[in-house]
């Protein structure tokens, strides 16, 4: 009865820090649950120094009695979960009675990051983590794609294999990689995973529906951005999954008339990582001084992350677009040195001045950012716990935001451990 459950969305092109703020406000929840992309995801979570980066397994994992849950709307790759599920156990965390994955997940099999790697290898990649995604919801929507839930009848799962395997070697007929497989040894390889992790496995749709009907309070965790959604964002530059508080309810059977708020989280600045238009990215020293201070690399593949100024254009369509009612901020505390901070109110495009968001990149990479200019606050901002108390030129920053969003910011985050936050 009278339970609150929160989607929380990340902002712009992902990376904004998800993982930590999860972690941070999963106290005040039952539950955690994942409801879309995969191994793709990186979230870093520092708790008193000691640093873990989850991929698959949502970020509640590190606060007592929290029951984590992998969504129907979830791609899986067994080999990257039973690492993952390793690396916790050895850290000292019991999984059992803890982690349920949902049935309907769809299963990312070898020759999905066979596939990726090899569209990756084109000249007009989109900077894929080569984890099998697209691949994998390809299969999905496609209608061939094969579920965790095809091990209730084998016979059927092994003929799926084997029928997907002889179709996707007909569109790929020179790769050496995919004609190596065999259906028989791609089944026993995945029924030997399955055999390691088969207990987690349920209709998940149901369990969440039973937990917010026993009061739990659920926080659904958003991997990526706002701006990375199949359908919101700069399309086909994108991941194939919606990452937008939409996906919540698809992604795990809760229903939009259970859910109470959508948390969202923004940079104080930006970063992407792949190919795709970015209108306010940096190319100077002020992109790299973010960049190293930041310490902007992926936390999934290790690429460097692109950086640039804030962009409000972009985050008021994302706000918007996921129904945002508070917004967390993160990583200011990598301006503090800064003399002047920038944030993009507008983009010119064809001598007009718009504050839309034109998701398309054939648009979007001719737009010019227009700026205005803060004066840095110049102060240590971790350490702190009291907004008011805070400098001038910080609250002045925020609150721009603020107004311009329409939307209050309620936590800043002011260092990437657990501690490091204000609550406004
Ligand atoms: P996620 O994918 O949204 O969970 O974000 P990532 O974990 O990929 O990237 C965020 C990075 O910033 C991680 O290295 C975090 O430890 C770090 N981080 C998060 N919040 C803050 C913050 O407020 N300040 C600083 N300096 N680092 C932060
Ligand atoms: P978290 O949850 C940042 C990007 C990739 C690429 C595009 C498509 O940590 O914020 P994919 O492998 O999904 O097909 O790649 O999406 N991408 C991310 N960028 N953070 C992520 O996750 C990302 N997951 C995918 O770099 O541009
Ligand atoms: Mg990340």
């Amino acid at each position: 009865m009278n339970s609150k459950n929160y989607v929380l969305v990340g902002l712009q092109w992902g990376d904004e820090g998800k993982g930590k703020i999860v972690d941070m406000l999963s106290k005040d929840f039952g539950v955690v649950a994942r409801y879309q992309g995969g191994a793709n995801a990186g979230h870093t979570i520092i708790i008193n120094g000691r640093k873990t980066v989850l991929h698959l397994i949502p970020s509640g994992i590190f606060t007592d009695n929290i029951v984590c849950v992998i969504g129907n709307g979830t791609v899986i790759d067994p080999e990257a979960l039973i690492e993952e599920i390793g690396i916790l156990e050895k850290d000292g965390q019991n999984l059992d009675g803890r982690l349920f994955i949902s049935k309907d997940a769809h299963i990312i099999l070898p020759y999905h990051k066979i596939i990726d790697s090899i569209n990756e290898s084109k000249s007009d990649k989109i900077g894929t983590t080569k984890k099998g995604i697209g691949p994998s919801y390809f299969d999905k929507y496609a209608r061939r794609g094969i579920k965790f839930s095809d091990f209730d009848n084998t016979k059927i799962l092994k003929e799926k294999i084997s029928k997907n395997l002889g179709y996707l070697t007909a569109i790929f007929p020179d790769s050496a990689e995919l004609k190596s497989l065999n259906a028989e040894s791609l089944y026993e390889n995945l029924a030997d995973q399955y055999g390691k992790i088969g207990k987690y496995f349920v209709q998940t749709q149901y369990l969440l529906n039973k937990l917010i009907a026993e009061g739990k309070n659920v926080l659904l965790e958003g991997a990526q951005g706002a701006l990375l959604d199949v359908d919101f964002g700069t399309y086909p530059y994108i991941t194939s999954s919606n990452p937008t508080s939409g996906g919540a309810c698809t992604g795990t059977g809760i229903p939009p008339t259970m859910i109470n708020g959508v948390i969202g989280i923004v940079k104080a600045y930006t970063t992407r990582v792949g190919e795709g238009p970015f209108p306010t990215e940096l190319f100077d020293d002020t992109g790299k001084k973010i960049a190293e201070i930041g310490v902007e690399f992926g936390a999934t593949t290790g690429r460097p992350r692109r950086c640039g100024w804030l962009d409000l254009v972009a985050l008021k369509y994302a706000v918007i677009i996921n129904g945002v009612t508070e917004i967390a901020i993160t990583k200011s505390d990598v301006l503090d040195t800064f003399d002047e901070i920038k944030v993009c109110t507008h983009y010119e495009l064809n001598d007009e001045l718009i504050d839309t968001f034109p998701s398309n990149p054939y648009v979007l990479d001719y737009v010019n950012p227009v700026y205005k200019s803060f004066k840095g606050w110049k102060s240590q901002l971790k350490g702190n716990k009291d907004f008011s108390a805070l400098s001038k030129n910080f609250r002045s920053y925020i609150e721009f935001i603020e107004d311009y969003v329409k939307v209050p910011v309620k936590y800043i985050s002011t260092g990437p451990d657990r501690a490091d936050i204000i609550i406004k």
